[in-house]
């Protein structure tokens, strides 16, 4: 255990849940309980609940739970030791050196070395735009390019010169080792030379940030025809591609006052739009919209603007975004250029006013959707008709909000000259095919639902009734052990764990332990903060909780047992199938065992 429990439980003391909160969101004072419009999805009507009572906050909107760790984690995107450290830093407390691990100890060293390595190279890239004499062909690009003085300065554009071993200068220099160059993605070895060799040369360096404005990677553009025109960082411990908006740092505060995200393909994109003043301009880096960027979004704005380039490749990553962010609440455009232009060709050629209106008058993603979908399509033809309504159905289908669904099909019913009814008719019947699979996959999993639905009532009632522990635990000898759901089984043996060690079952206890066993795996922790956040705000009470227990052990024991029974009931006809005769006689034994108990 790397950070000792009770050093996460002094922190813990000293950071309240609701003064923490309320630093970030506002609250509201409601009975025991404080209440607001959850940060972590869009919502009109507060189901965000903190209780200062159990320290801890639920959603009952999105599900999202835990501690005031689990809060901080999730409020700043940051890992657990990180959100310990914060709020360490909060309360005056001391992390004790040896309390830090020296594996975390080294990666949290390490981070910093790297956005220390990114940063220098970004300032020796910088330097070399400006100054080097051989970066003369660099400076004359940017020119070309159209890139002013102050968007130079803004997005901090340098130019990695052609020699190719610029990073050892800087090693040299300043000590760091060539095992963190090539963890930060700055060099590489070469084994057909035997040497260690830039990854960026005779590039334009455009440095990534991320939202605090560390340099995390870089995009690197050769000149002229060079392959590949871009060169991005390797994923990096600071770097996933896939979670990164290019500019979202700079753009944060315009997206939060225009009230609107405009999503773009490239870096140049970007830095042309923010020198047209459109600074709430971000883009995704060379991928369509992840649903990790679609749960970044929310938190700065409900409306993006989508405006990728006209080509093919634009088109589809334009689709397949939209795809992701029809999960979302997100309101949704997409501006279409002229064939052949970028955002940044266009406001070169026709100004900020254009470019303004084509975001203001974008597309709604159904209209985009059938226009892409008939694009090439004569929809007089039946079969036009029929290619056209198969790609937008099941698009139809996915939206979340039935208006827009609504809306969707007359928009469809117009275009393709089919009545709204029949349309709706047929997004009835691909709707029904998918329940009847379900049913048939519910039924085999029946006897599991059982079981899961009294692992998650045990776990509930010793949640709410901790003096319960010793009738479950002691005297019926509950087997917690065998819990099959993976989250209850780890909360079950937490409890376990304090009743043992003759400690509260508490919230907080029972999440700093959560913490310090898992502080490694963070999915792990956050799924469980979640679960125990909802049981324990969960609304039931028991007449008589001492009864209710012995009867859920009672029931669960007997539900395992029957399961037993089925599957050695199946082991003992298999055995026979096989002529395996000592199996199948050692089966009929212990079948015998507990027949009694099943007719
Ligand atoms: P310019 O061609 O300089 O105007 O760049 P751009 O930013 O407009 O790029 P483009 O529209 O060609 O491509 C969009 C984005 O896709 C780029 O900004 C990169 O993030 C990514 N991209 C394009 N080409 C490559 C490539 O060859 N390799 C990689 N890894 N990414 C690329
Ligand atoms: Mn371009």
């Amino acid at each position: 255990m790397a950070v000792p429990e009770y050093v996460i439980e002094q922190i813990r003391n000293s950071n309240d849940i609701v003064s923490v909160i309320s630093e970030h969101i506002i609250l509201k004072k409601t009975g025991a309980n404080h209440k607001a419009i959850c940060p972590f999805h869009k919502e009109k009507t507060p189901s965000f609940v903190v209780s200062p009572e159990k320290q801890i906050f639920h959603c009952f909107g999105c599900g999202e739970g835990g501690n005031v760790f689990s809060f901080i984690m999730k409020y700043e995107n940051i890992s657990f030791f990180e959100a310990l450290k914060k709020l360490a830093d909060r309360a005056g407390i001391v992390l004790p050196e040896d309390a830090v691990s020296k594996q975390q100890d080294k990666s949290r060293d390490e981070k910093k070395l790297l956005y220390e390595i990114n940063r220098c190279a970004a300032d020796y890239y910088k330097e070399c735009l400006q100054n080097s004499p051989s970066a003369k062909i660099a400076r004359e690009y940017v020119k070309k390019r159209k890139l002013t003085r102050q968007i130079i300065d803004k997005f901090d554009i340098g130019y990695a010169p052609s020699t190719s071993c610029e990073m050892l200068k800087l090693i040299k220099e300043k000590g760091y080792s060539k095992e963190l160059f090539k963890k930060a993605g700055l060099m590489v070895f070469s084994e057909k030379s035997g040497k260690w060799i830039d990854k960026f040369y005779n590039r334009i360096m455009f440095p990534i940030t991320d939202n605090e404005g560390r340099v995390i990677a870089f995009g690197a553009r050769a000149f002229d025809d060079a392959v590949p025109k871009y060169l991005n960082s390797p994923d990096t411990p600071l770097f996933n591609k896939s979670k990164v908006l290019y500019g979202l740092n700079l753009a944060k505060k315009p997206i939060r006052e225009k009230s609107r995200m405009i999503v773009v393909e490239g870096y140049m994109d970007v830095m042309t739009a923010h020198q047209y003043g459109f600074e709430n301009t971000v883009a995704t880096l060379g991928t369509a919209l992840t649903e990790e960027h679609a749960r970044i979004i929310p938190r700065y704005t409900e409306k993006v603007s989508i405006v990728y380039d006209s080509d093919a490749a634009g088109v589809n990553a334009t689709l397949r975004g939209i795809g992701v962010l029809l999960d979302t609440n997100l309101s949704v455009t997409v501006s279409v250029f002229p064939d052949g232009s970028d955002p940044d060709s266009f406001l070169h050629s026709r100004g900020s006013d254009e470019f303004f209106k084509r975001i203001e008058n974008g597309m709604e993603i159904v209209d985009y959707k059938i226009k892409i979908a008939s694009d090439g399509v004569d929809i007089n033809t039946t079969g036009g008709k029929i290619s056209v309504a198969s790609q937008v159905l099941p698009f139809l289908e996915r939206l979340k909000n039935e208006i827009y669904q609504e809306e969707g099909i007359k928009k469809l019913s117009g275009a393709i000259k089919i009545p709204a009814h029949v349309l709706k008719e047929e997004l009835k019947r691909s709707r029904k095919s998918r329940p009847a699979l379900k049913s048939r996959f519910e039924k085999i999993n029946r006897q599991n639902i059982a079981e899961l639905k009294l692992e998650n009532n045990l776990v509930l009632i010793l949640l709410k009734y901790p003096e319960l522990a010793p009738i479950i635990f002691d005297e019926k000898k509950l087997p917690v052990d065998e819990f099959n759901n993976n989250n209850l089984s780890i909360i079950m043996s937490v409890i376990l764990q304090l009743h043992e060690q003759a400690k509260p079952v508490e919230a907080k206890n029972i999440m700093n332990l959560v913490c310090s066993r898992y502080e490694k795996d963070e999915s792990i922790l956050e799924e469980i903060n979640k679960t125990v956040s909802s049981l324990y705000l969960a609304k039931i009470e028991y007449r008589n909780p001492e009864k209710t227990a012995r009867i859920l052990i009672d029931d669960y024991n007997a539900v395992k047992s029957k399961k037993k029974y089925d599957e050695l009931k199946k082991a003992v006809v298999m055995s026979l199938v096989n002529g395996d005769r000592k199996k199948s006689k050692e089966f009929v034994e212990q079948y015998k065992l507990i027949k009694g108990t099943h007719n």
